[in-house]
């Protein structure tokens, strides 16, 4: 630990749709200390998530919302430099939630220790061995059910949660169908992820009759990471006993008119259930998803594709990147080469 300062990006203004740079401000403070059953943080990986936006809403969600004048609320990989508590020595990594800053002092239990041994990529406990491959599994196997050989429709199926969703449903024999935004990413879902069909959703008019034909007896599990039009058109195609989870609604975080779903409908009729889920309620089990997932990986059953950005300036335009679908992989900004991993 060279650094002397703390780099910091604030939230000062609430965004109205698309944040931009001007909702943020840049500081230089002094390095905290941190108090009794307290630990420093230097944080390495500022992990770049669609739920940051919500967290800067005045409404708040799951959370309170981030009161403005502090360090943007975000996803870390970090390593533990100070500490007052047996739970985190010095050296120890960790992953959980802090702030766009390069220190932070959190309260010992607060963050996970990462199963890291300096032989794996530390990288991929942003992705399949953290909270993404937690949510994904959960989502899929608790949430949605999921049973062998099932019909299963994803959305965002190039993203972090949804690529994994398509290889987790493809290891349990199922037909998935995967919707991305574009030539590439849907060639990747196809190719590479190993989909049995891609609906381009950016080129399709009428995505309801695009779900139709690949699902004619309809579709038992759909994992919905967009909301909005997607999910109608699903509905529009469930088999009697579908489970529909809710993962994520990226389609409505910068709009304030949310419009519903027309066709509930669906549900009495096709003795359907919808769900969602916050993959936060399954932190005392990530465990199980990251030794299951962990198999996976070695067997090259399940890829993941990490889009390493890098310059603490550029942290407020990555976010943006998620919402335009400019960026090839689970987005994370390396915040220091000072790491002590090498
Ligand atoms: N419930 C939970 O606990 C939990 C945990 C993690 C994530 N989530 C949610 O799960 C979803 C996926 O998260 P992620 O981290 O894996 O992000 P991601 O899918 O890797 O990245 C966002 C992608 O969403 C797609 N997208 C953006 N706007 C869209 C729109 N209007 N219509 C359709 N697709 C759109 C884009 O894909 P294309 O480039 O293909 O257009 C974009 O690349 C998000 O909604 C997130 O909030 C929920």
């Amino acid at each position: 630990m060279h650094q002397s300062l703390n780099r910091q990006w604030l939230l000062v203004k609430r965004p109205v749709g698309h944040p931009k740079k001007t909702d943020f401000e840049y500081r230089e403070v002094d390095i905290p200390e941190p108090g009794d059953g307290e630990i420093l943080l230097q944080i390495l990986y500022a992990l770049v998530d669609p739920a940051q936006r919500g967290w800067m809403d005045a409404g708040g969600n799951y959370w309170n919302p981030l009161p403005l004048g502090q360090p943007v609320r975000s996803g870390i990989l970090a390593k533990v430099v100070k500490s007052n508590s047996a739970q985190h020595p010095v050296g120890q990594f960790v992953m959980g939630v802090a702030g766009w800053q390069d220190f932070a002092v959190v309260p010992e239990g607060s963050v996970d220790p990462i199963p890291y041994d300096g032989t794996q990529d530390l990288r991929a406990f942003s992705h399949a061995l953290g909270s993404k491959g937690a949510t994904a599994y959960f989502g899929l196997f608790d949430v949605c059910n999921l049973q062998d050989g099932e019909q299963v429709l994803v959305s965002s199926a190039a993203g972090a949660v949804g690529s994994l969703v398509v290889q987790l449903a493809k290891i349990k024999g199922c037909k998935v169908v995967g919707v991305a935004g574009g030539t590439e990413k849907c060639a990747w879902v196809l190719g590479e992820l190993g989909a049995d069909a891609v609906i381009d959703y950016r080129a399709t008019e009428n995505m309801s009759e695009a779900i139709a034909e690949h699902f004619p007896d309809g579709l038992d599990v759909y994992f919905d990471n967009v909301g909005g039009e997607i999910l109608e058109a699903a509905m529009n195609n469930l088999a009697i006993g579908a489970r529909i989870g809710i993962c994520g609604m990226i389609a409505d975080y910068n709009v304030s008119d949310r419009v519903g779903p027309r066709n509930m409908w669906n549900l009495l009729v096709k003795r359907a259930r919808i769900e969602g889920f916050l993959v936060a309620d399954y932190r005392a089990r990530y465990h199980e998803a990251q030794a299951h997932i962990g198999v996976w990986i070695d067997q090259e059953k399940i890829k993941y594709k990490i889009d390493e950005r890098a310059g603490f300036e550029n942290l407020p335009a990555t976010l943006n990147c998620l919402f335009t679908g400019d960026h090839d992989g689970r987005m994370i900004l390396k915040l220091t080469d000072d790491d002590g991993i090498s």
